[in-house]
């Protein structure tokens, strides 16, 4: 049995509800500033609740701490987590720089734990069906990796919690960095690094101080093209999508976090239907790993690169230019 504590209770709650529902996991604690949320989650879900990580970290039922705060207390908390000889996962994105995310690596290793960030579009069906079958070639040449969203955020939204969304120092950018990160987890996952990135991010229709509209191109070296579009000023969540294809066939997977996709090519879609995706979570992942030994679909470095690329595009925007990317620390 893994045995978890989660906190920050947002997003956590839901990821707490998971570890409940996991097959070989239990939920031991859930730690939040907010005592009345830590007792009605706990409560709740029929687990302990404490308002000090520290609490958590004192425990000897604790083996992995999932850090769901705002992105950019992610790292400070993981190395407290991992200095401590826990497991860490944190929710994406890893946190708001890369010299943070190194911090983070080096802590974990340092202290021999497993590091692992939470991509959820990482276990969807398809996703992994198309990026196993782009390193395999069953699309052939990779030409072109388009990832693109439309969503609406409200200035409520905004002015949750502080009102640390939006801002640099704890959200680490805007609709690309937030909402986007899960798109540009994937385009790195099935086109791999671009050699060059040119970015444009533009704060139009909100009071906060990072983009609400996103864009970058990409250019790889096998000369493939990609692109980057996400916004959070449309009126509606219209769609969240990824589109690959190469010289013998595409998939335009027209929800990324559900997987419903159409495909193009003879006989594409027969061919995926055969890739196996036996993980479904982030839980059963972590499960696994600690369990049998297995890989976690994205490890620290893993986590890093969507950082690393969000950092170019950034600095390219500001600068105005092109830029040549290396992602490796
Ligand atoms: N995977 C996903 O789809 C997904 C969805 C939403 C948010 N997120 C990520 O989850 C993180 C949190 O976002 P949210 O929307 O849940 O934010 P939120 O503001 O709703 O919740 C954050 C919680 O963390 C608590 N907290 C802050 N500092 C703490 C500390 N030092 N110790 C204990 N508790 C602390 C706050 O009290 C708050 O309850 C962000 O990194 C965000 O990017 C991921």
């Amino acid at each position: 049995m893994v045995r978890f504590a989660v906190v920050g209770l947002g997003m956590g709650r839901n990821r707490a509800q998971l570890i409940t529902e996991t097959a070989g996991a239990e939920l031991a604690c859930v730690v939040d500033l907010n005592e009345e949320l830590a007792r009605k989650t706990g409560q709740d879900l029929g687990c302990d609740w404490v308002t000090d990580l520290d609490d958590a970290l004192g425990r000897s039922d604790v083996d992995v701490v999932m850090v769901m705060t705002p992105s950019g207390l992610h790292v400070d908390l993981g190395v407290r987590c991992a200095q401590a000889g826990k497991h860490v996962i944190t929710t994406k994105p890893m946190d708001v720089t890369t010299e943070a995310c190194d911090r983070l690596i080096a802590a974990a290793e340092a202290a021999g734990v497993v590091l692992g960030v939470d991509y959820q579009s990482r276990y969807v069906d398809t996703n992994v069906r198309v990026a196993t079958a782009l390193r395999d070639g069953l699309l052939g040449k990779p030409l072109l990796g388009e990832v693109r969203f439309k969503w609406f955020r409200s200035d409520d939204y905004f002015a949750h919690g502080g009102g640390w969304r939006g801002t640099w120092k704890m959200d680490g950018g805007g609709s690309l960095a937030n909402q986007g990160s899960h798109l540009i987890d994937l385009l790195l996952w099935f086109m791999g690094d671009p050699e060059r990135v040119y970015g444009e991010a533009a704060v139009l229709n909100h009071d906060i101080e990072t983009e609400d509209v996103g864009m970058a191109i990409l250019r790889y070296p096998n000369g493939a093209r990609g692109a980057i579009v996400g916004t959070t000023t449309f009126p509606s969540n219209a769609y969240f999508s990824a589109e690959v294809h190469g010289s013998e066939g595409g998939v335009l997977i027209d929800a990324a976090l559900t997987g419903e996709a159409r495909y193009f090519g003879d006989g594409i879609e027969e061919k995926l239907a055969t890739i196996d995706n036996p993980l479904k979570n982030v839980v059963e992942d972590v499960v696994s790993c600690l369990e049998k030994g297995t890989s976690l679909r994205v490890d620290g470095r893993e986590g890093r690169r969507t950082v690393a690329l969000l950092e170019a595009i950034y600095q390219s925007s500001r600068e105005g230019t092109p830029l040549a990317f290396q992602a490796a620390s």
